[in-house]
């Protein structure tokens, strides 16, 4: 352990040090103990060829039946904290109405054990596994959805907000919007601009929802939303660039930050939806629900930045719309890759965010929920001692933290690290292309864990509150 006075980054005291998961990725158990179908066992069943070397959600990493080996792992690398999601069709097999005693059982262990160990739980309620009941009646472009889903975030408060204090109610809400009905990543591969705006306006409200149930039953914790908040970076001073970032910010970004932390819509976002038709369906009174009830903390997710020029061709105006109407992406040249992933690494991209937090989101107070290099044959980085070598993971992360540490010095109100993620996971269509874990998942030997370099890299991070 590096001694305290080698310490050149060090953070506030209490800082969050952790990971976080999600429960399709991790928990496997698809099938038993009256868990209902969601959309990506659904999905797989009949189209297992969209997902990397054909490998679904029905067994992931068995964190159902190893979270105790797991969460021993947690504690032995320096977490005290990690960020876990409830399976709403484990809860609630068919999305709404009975509640399964077996997984109450289980989540209740989970936590439990969590807390046993000295690491608080952060529990979100949705990481884009609608429940195919729910899917069935429309996902989120249906108001009952939305009803359903403010029955089922209840429930949750109500079985485990006695020792959940922090409570997220989306992971990535644009990511579903993104996958299911623009870009045709995720189920029901609907390509619709005018459904994706209704199922972005529908998750906000249901945010909104939750988030005004939670305050109703006065439970004394916190609750918020996990972003993505991937930075839009114009390719010059240009203003048509300039323009174009700011469109680009406004679909990806503030569609989603702007109603969590302000109660209101990017005027420069409702300016297009109403110029090209596209304003979603909704009652008077939602709005005030989304204006008055707002979050207590944001996560935020950041891996890559987005880099924006002037739209450079006509689009072809047959095909169906798109954001990309506005704006183009480019590749900067000279940008610093993550080979293993095709992602580019600009470690200043978390500050930015979080500056801007600072400066025009009245410095609510956050923390990076996800950030995280993703490697395609990690394998391969594995040593004699049967250790993972990951370097790269390491310096990754100190570059990163380097930039929240300057971000904190100048004020801003960061409060916790988690990497994506704990332990290699199963990721929907990329399945286990991509590992990201600081334990590694071994499934050709039933998923057999190895604590990564990085994971006791972190360790003496955590235990110095720096390095
Ligand atoms: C994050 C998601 O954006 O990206 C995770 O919240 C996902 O659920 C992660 O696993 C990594 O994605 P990929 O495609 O590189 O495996």
């Amino acid at each position: 352990m590096a001694a305290t006075n080698d310490i050149q980054y060090k953070f506030p005291e209490g800082f969050w040090w952790g990971s976080a998961a999600s429960a399709t990725q991790t928990e496997g158990a698809a099938d038993i103990d009256g868990k209902g179908q969601n959309i990506w066992d659904y999905w797989y069943e009949v189209e297992p060829n969209r997902f990397f070397n054909g490998v679904g959600p029905d067994k992931t990493s068995q964190f159902y039946y190893k979270y105790k080996e797991d969460i021993k792992l947690m504690k032995e690398i320096g977490h005290n904290s990690f960020r876990m999601s409830i399976s709403w069709s484990r809860l609630i097999p068919n999305g709404n109405g009975e509640v399964n005693p077996k997984a109450v059982e289980f989540y209740n262990n989970v936590i439990n054990e969590l807390i046993d160990n000295g690491i608080e739980p952060f529990v979100g309620l949705f990481h884009f596994d609608m429940p195919m009941e729910m899917q069935k009646i429309g996902g989120w472009e249906s108001r009952e959805v939305v009803d359903a889903y403010e029955a089922y975030a209840t429930t949750c408060f109500e079985l485990f907000g006695d020792r959940v204090k922090k409570w997220f109610t989306h992971n990535e809400p644009i990511v579903p919007v993104e996958g299911g009905y623009l870009y045709d990543f995720h189920y029901p591969n609907v390509v619709d601009f005018g459904k994706a705006v209704q199922v972005a306006f529908n998750t906000i409200l249901s945010s909104a929802k939750a988030i005004k149930a939670y305050r109703e039953l006065n439970q004394d914790g916190k609750i918020g939303i996990v972003l993505n908040l991937t930075p839009s970076y114009p390719r010059s001073k240009n203003p048509a660039d300039v323009k174009a970032s700011i469109i680009c910010d406004a679909f990806f970004n503030r569609s989603f930050l702007d109603p969590s932390v302000k109660g209101e819509f990017p005027e420069e976002l409702v300016q297009i939806l109403k110029a090209e038709g596209f304003m979603p369906q909704y009652e008077a009174e939602d709005l005030e629900v989304i204006k008055n009830n707002t979050i207590d903390l944001l996560g935020v997710n950041y891996y890559q930045p987005r880099r924006v020029k002037a739209k450079e061709n006509l689009p072809n105006p047959e095909a169906p719309f798109m954001p990309e109407r506005y704006f183009d992406y480019y590749v900067m040249a000279g940008r610093k890759m993550n080979p293993h992933r095709g992602w580019e690494i600009y470690e200043k991209g978390i500050y930015d965010i979080l500056i801007n937090l600072k400066e025009n989101y009245g410095n609510i107070e956050c923390y990076i929920s996800e950030n995280g290099m993703g490697v395609e044959g990690e394998e391969k980085f594995r040593d004699e001692n049967g250790i993972i070598q990951d370097d790269y993971r390491i310096e990754f992360i100190e570059e990163h933290l380097k930039w929240v540490h300057r971000a904190i010095q100048e004020g801003s109100n960061v409060k916790g690290y988690h990497l994506w993620t704990f332990m290699d996971n199963w990721s929907w269509t990329n399945a286990y292309k991509n590992r990201y874990g600081f334990v590694s998942v071994n499934l050709d030997k039933d998923g057999e864990r190895t604590i990564k370099k990085s994971g006791q890299w972190f360790k003496t991070v955590s235990a110095n509150n720096g390095f």
